[in-house]
């Protein structure tokens, strides 16, 4: 591993602009079983929307919306529907990061600049990446509040999943820029390629795509970018980019220790998963070799199993969680794998196909 030019501590959090805020973390308590942590709005002193504060283990979503008419964030929920906006990072040192990634080419989308209240300040600064995504550069070291200053605390506690933290995040972007944004990663952020797939890896009968998967130095950052390839029929990527209206976060996968835990009690709240067929379980034994897990409890779950040189990984994947068929979860748990495996995308994309079937885009 070469030296980190870049670092990053983590993912601080994900921020989604979406229609309702107050109902996106209602929906996210109550059937991922996150605790509300945090507001702000009218009532702090915000004027023109509103923000809510989510948090389960290490993982952060914020959702956020306009109040007023003609706000620019409801111009832009209307062209996405409901969509991640914000991977925000932890780093040291917002302006020395800042300054690195514009200076390497990035698009400044907010100079840095300091939030402060009585429990202390944070630092915070933006740059572009695909689509209307962006990164915030976030330090909060100086800072003893839960999330940032000037929201108020909240404690409308969920009944926990599982939930760990972020384990990565999906970018669907145009054909044909799958690599521009793979050097934008490389180059501007530092990241390093883990590993690629392309259109003979993940092909069905009818459609394929390419995808590359990009870590930070830590490995703790890791962000595959999908792009279509031709196929006979639409692309599961086509599909979103269309919806969409161009490219932007396709699925946020969340890790846990115990990915039977977490996905039953997900369907038990009424979380929809992709089908598996039960054929797909025929040949994992011969495909991944020995598990800990009982494998009929994993068919009944519709768990998928694949693995990498180092181990093998659990992880399965639920519906669109919005009206437009575009943003996903990934439920995965690991098991010795550090990186992603080959063998399970076949059948997610064959079930995928089914669902675009139904819904006449395929
Ligand atoms: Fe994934």
């Amino acid at each position: 591993m070469s030296l980190d030019t870049f670092p990053i501590r983590r993912v601080d959090h994900v921020r989604f602009y979406v229609n309702n805020a107050r109902q996106s973390a209602y929906y996210y308590k109550n059937a991922f079983g996150f605790d509300i942590v945090g507001f702000c709005g009218l009532e702090t002193g915000q004027q023109n929307e509103v923000d809510y504060v989510v948090q389960q283990g290490d993982v952060r979503f914020v959702f956020s919306a306009p109040i007023r008419p003609g706000h620019e964030m409801g111009r832009l929920i209307g062209e996405h529907g409901d969509f991640v906006q914000d991977i925000s990072f932890e780093v040291d040192d917002v302006d020395e990061a800042f300054k690195k990634a514009v200076d390497r080419g990035a698009r400044p989308a907010r100079e840095p600049f300091t939030l402060s209240d009585e429990n202390g300040e944070v630092r915070l600064a933006s740059i572009h990446t695909y689509g209307e995504v962006i990164h915030t550069f976030i330090n909060r070291d100086n800072f003893k509040g839960r999330f940032l200053p000037n929201f108020k605390d909240m404690d409308e506690k969920g009944v926990p999943i599982g939930l760990k933290d972020v384990d990565h995040i999906v970018g669907n972007v145009e054909l044909g820029k799958m690599n521009y944004w793979v050097d934008f990663y490389a180059n501007v952020l530092g990241f390093e390629q883990i590993i690629s797939f392309d259109d003979q890896d993940i092909s069905t009968d009818y459609t394929a795509l390419m995808s590359k998967v990009m870590a930070n130095g830590n490995q703790k950052v890791k962000f595959p970018i999908n792009e279509p390839a031709e196929g006979k029929k639409k692309s599961q990527i086509d599909e979103y980019l269309e919806f969409f209206g161009g490219a932007g976060v396709q699925h946020v996968a969340l890790l846990t220790d115990d990915i039977v835990k977490t996905v039953t009690e997900l369907r038990n709240r009424g979380v929809l998963f992709l089908h598996v067929p039960m054929t797909y379980y025929e040949e994992v034994p011969e495909r991944v070799g020995a598990i800990d897990e009982d494998l009929e409890t994993l068919a009944g779950l519709g768990i998928l199993i694949d693995r990498d040189d180092e181990g093998y990984l659990l992880q399965l994947f639920t519906k669109p969680i919005t009206d437009r068929p575009t943003l996903f979860y990934e439920i995965i748990q690991r098991k010795g794998a550090k990186s992603f495996g080959k063998g399970n995308f076949k059948a997610l994309f064959e079930a995928i196909e089914r669902e675009q079937e139904l819904r006449g885009t395929l």
